[in-house]
């Protein structure tokens, strides 16, 4: 715990030397936008790699900054583990600027998807997704307008075995228009292709990821129907 704090406080005073001679008002509420400690973009690049969430969700990763979350105040950090109960609600989620990117013109997508549904053993209705917010910036503009174009659907991981929630961030292109989807709708999110969906809306990036690992208790497993150890219980055909 006081590493991680350690960690978020060096984050904090890392600042953008690329926009610190900008001399417009909305150029100036860019250069008190902080990025991301180095140390910190590669440990998220290392720890995807390990999981293998390259290539079994995205095809690749070279995040430039680096993305924090909380449920109720536990942070997400990198693979640790959840509870069914802890993480009924939406979680908060933030990010860091990117370098080079004018903080306060720029916009971003984050997606809260799983890999691993209805189990890690046979993912048949992966990507299952969880969450879309489209228009979020850095959490340095206090101003922004974040909209949740695909409402928080809370985990219901039908294995033992914990899957893999990923957290996403990436930036959306001048004059952005979202795609229709309806899987937008909450109950119709299994089978949602992530890597599709960012082709077709022109999204650019992973700029920044997060994840962390939840199951079943073998308690709730053995009274909730297709649960198995390892996600192998749902009916495929
Ligand atoms: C970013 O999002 C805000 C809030 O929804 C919107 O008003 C603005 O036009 C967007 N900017 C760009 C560059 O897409
Ligand atoms: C569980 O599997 C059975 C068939 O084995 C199926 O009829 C049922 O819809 C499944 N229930 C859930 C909640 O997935």
């Amino acid at each position: 715990m006081h590493s991680f704090l350690y960690l978020l406080a060096i984050g904090a005073i890392t600042t953008t030397g690329v926009l610190s001679e900008a001399r417009s008002d909305t150029e100036e509420r860019a250069t008190s936008c902080s990025t991301a400690n180095p140390n910190d973009v590669a440990a998220a690049k290392a720890a995807f790699t390990s999981a293998e969430l390259v290539p079994d969700l995205i095809p690749s990763f070279d995040p430039d900054t680096t993305v924090q979350a909380s449920y109720n105040g536990k942070q997400i950090d990198l693979g640790n583990t959840f509870s069914v109960t802890e993480t009924l609600l939406q979680p908060s989620i933030s990010f860091l600027a990117e370098p080079n990117y004018d903080a306060s013109t720029t916009n971003y997508t984050i997606f809260l998807v799983d890999p691993d549904a209805p189990g890690p053993a046979l993912p048949v209705l992966s990507d299952f997704l969880h969450l879309i917010i489209e228009n979020a910036q850095p959490s340095c503009i206090t101003t922004q307008s974040p909209i949740d174009l695909a409402p928080y659907m809370s985990l219901t991981p039908l294995s033992v075995a914990p899957h893999r929630y990923t957290i996403l961030v990436y930036r959306q292109p001048p004059n952005y228009v979202a795609p229709v989807d309806p899987q937008y709708v909450p109950g119709v999110r299994n089978n949602f292709d992530l890597n599709g969906y960012v082709a077709e809306a022109g999204l650019e990036g992973p700029i920044a990821g997060n994840f962390f690992r939840e199951g079943l208790s073998s308690t709730d497993c053995a009274i909730t129907p297709n649960c198995t150890q390892d996600g192998t219980g749902y009916p495929t055909s």
